[in-house]
């Protein structure tokens, strides 16, 4: 599979730190997924397009026993090997998936990684490579666009980003591009992505051995409704973005 998609964040390792601290991710996103992923005391972690590594670095912090960090963009994985290193987090970062790490993880986290497919057959690589690095059990946390996104481009702006679909007559086009273009306080940054319906999915997940796959809706954990979250956060809510895959890898 082509990584080219991925050239295209070479530059982008400063937004996408700060990021981090962007509401929707602070609050929402990244809530929920630590929630969904659970205890990972002594598991072993791979992080798939683990970008500038934020995830590894809370992995590794939460007790896992062995993390590793993958992104294919050099710009992202030299400023995820430096973070690490300052915070002394023993996290290994690489640029390729070597065979010898298949079938090595109780975990694959990938968080909007699947976007950056941009045909079938990249999806259906992207998904196998992601299983193929469990063991059978092991278990996958993936973040796709949302399939029931808010097509209309402006939605998201409050949040710091516009997802532009490009045929906004028809956005939820299987494999249809979608320009996500950041825009909090100033910073600007523009990446192609493409959306994948709930059923292209699916069906590449159980092409790559997925036996049980669940969605999660994302939420704003600290508030046991929406109408408790701040205000701020309630369009988000209502139509996020993204969410999650929970698949297991069959035997
Ligand atoms: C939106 S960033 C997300 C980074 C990180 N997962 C996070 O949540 O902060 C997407 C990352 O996916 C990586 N990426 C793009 N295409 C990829 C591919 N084919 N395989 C693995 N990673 C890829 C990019 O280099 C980029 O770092």
């Amino acid at each position: 599979m082509g990584n080219e998609n991925a050239e295209q964040f070479n530059e982008l390792a400063g937004l996408y730190e700060d990021m981090a601290e962007w509401p929707f991710r602070k609050d929402i996103e990244i809530p929920t997924v630590l929630q969904t992923i659970g205890d990972v005391e002594g598991l072993s972690v791979l992080d798939f397009g683990c970008g500038t590594g934020m995830y590894s670095r809370w992995l590794k912090q939460r007790g896992a026993a062995k993390v590793v960090g993958y992104d294919p963009t050099v710009g992202m994985l030299n400023y995820a090997r430096r973070r690490a290193e300052k915070e002394g987090l023993d996290i290994s970062f690489v640029s390729e998936l070597k065979p010898g790490l298949r079938g090595q993880f109780d975990l694959v986290l990938a968080v909007y990684v699947l976007p950056y497919a941009s045909t079938a057959a990249e999806l259906q690589a992207m998904c196998n490579e992601m299983v193929g690095l469990l063991r059978p059990g092991g278990r996958l946390v993936t973040l796709p666009i949302h399939p029931s996104y808010d097509p209309h481009a402006n939605y998201y702006e409050a949040y710091g980003f516009r997802l532009i679909a490009d045929d906004p007559e028809d956005p939820f086009a299987d494999g249809g591009g979608v320009t996500l273009e950041l825009c909090m306080s100033g910073q600007q940054g523009k990446v192609a992505a493409w959306y994948w319906s709930a059923s292209s999915l699916e069906r590449a997940m159980d092409e790559a051995g997925i036996k049980s796959l669940e969605w999660r809706e994302l939420v704003a954990p600290a508030y046991p409704t929406i109408e408790q979250a701040p205000e701020s956060l309630h369009a988000y809510l209502q139509k996020p973005h993204s969410n999650i895959i929970v698949g297991i890898r069959g035997r």
